[in-house]
């Protein structure tokens, strides 16, 4: 099987970050968000296609430099298409069933059950849901006893809102659904194609493990937290001379001498922390400096973004002062 991965949109929640790098390229726990999306696909999918858009020439450069365990195509859009209008315009050549994935959802999700129960009995498709508490932001499904889909709503207000059970960006489609969707502008798949495929038999696969969308300043860090807990982080280099429980996930390069970690932290390729700087729960991007006595807490730091010297930094999304918009 195939897997197309959506990767073009803006990234608006976390600007001015993404002012700089696409969101997906924001490491948590020492490893590009996008690469926790692509660990969860079984290890026998053999080719994934990733529908590119905002900083799509960022995004080549880096599976290109960096390669996943896939091959990997990235299909360029030249104006956003949406989830429907991208999965159409890179939809060539995917196979009679594929797994389609957002590229911000942090989750311990066997992606091989799913692809199982798919196969299980004809369908449309197979959608994962989660289940959260504020369903306002996601489309919300309503489900039959055999976990068929019998509404799906997007971002319903909470009265409105038919269960708790949430699209959580992770699903098996049969290609058919591609025909469903008009080609040459923009389509929200969620909003105006998966109601009208309903009736032709989609389903839902609940989720019992972590999930989120790591679309947020909070969510992300949230989701960091998980993939230190679960044992999913990449390189756990720790900066020689400094000190704190971590954990840390620091590229080698990344100097850290007489600075604390009372929380978990990514340091970034030539990240600079100075003495005495407190670093918790935080984010600090390639290139990045933290100046002594610093403290930066719940916080992200951009690529080549400046902490100076003593100041405090809590629950702030910091961009590099020239701002690359
Ligand atoms: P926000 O602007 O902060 O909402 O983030 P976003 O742009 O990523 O939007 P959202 O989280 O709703 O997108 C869900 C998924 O679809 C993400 O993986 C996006 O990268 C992807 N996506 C959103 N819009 C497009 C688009 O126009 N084209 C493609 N190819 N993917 C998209």
């Amino acid at each position: 099987m195939k897997a197309l991965v959506l990767i073009g949109g803006f990234g608006t929640r976390l600007r001015p970050i993404t002012y700089a790098v696409p969101k997906q390229l924001i490491p948590l726990a020492g490893k590009p968000m996008l690469y926790h999306v692509l660990d969860l696909l079984p290890r026998d999918v053999d080719e994934v296609v990733l529908a590119t858009g905002y900083k799509a020439d960022e995004v080549d450069r880096f599976v290109r430099a960096h390669p996943p365990p896939f091959p990997v195509r990235t299909v360029a859009e030249a104006e956003p298409l949406g989830t429907g209008g991208g999965m159409k315009h890179a939809g060539g050549g995917l196979g009679e069933t594929f797994y389609l994935l957002n590229s911000d959802v942090i989750a311990s999700a066997d992606l091989a059950a799913l692809g199982a129960t798919h196969r299980r009995s004809p369908r449309l498709g197979t959608m994962a849901l989660a289940e959260v508490d504020d369903t306002r932001p996601y489309g919300v499904a309503a489900l039959a006893e055999d976990d068929r889909i019998t509404a799906f709503v997007e971002k319903p207000p909470p009265e409105r809102a038919p269960s708790h059970w949430i699209n959580a960006g992770l699903a098996v489609w049969s290609r058919r659904v591609l025909d469903r969707i008009p080609g040459g502008r923009a389509v929200s798949f969620e909003q105006e194609i998966v109601p009208g495929l309903l009736a032709e038999g989609v389903y839902g696969f609940r989720l019992r493990g972590f999930w989120d969308d790591a679309g947020t300043r909070e969510r992300l860090l949230r989701s960091q937290r998980f993939l230190f807990e679960a044992g999913r982080a990449g390189d756990r280099h720790r900066p020689p001379g400094s000190s704190g429980p971590g954990p840390i996930a620091a590229a080698a390069d990344a100097t850290a001498d007489g600075a604390t970690f009372g929380g978990p932290v990514t340091l970034g390729r030539g990240v600079e922390v100075g003495s005495g700087a407190h670093l918790e729960d935080c984010v600090v991007m390639d290139g990045a400096r933290v100046g002594r006595g610093a403290r930066v807490v719940r916080s992200i730091v951009g690529p080549g973004a400046i902490v100076d010297d003593g100041r405090q930094v809590v629950d702030e999304l910091v961009g590099a002062a020239s701002g690359d918009r």
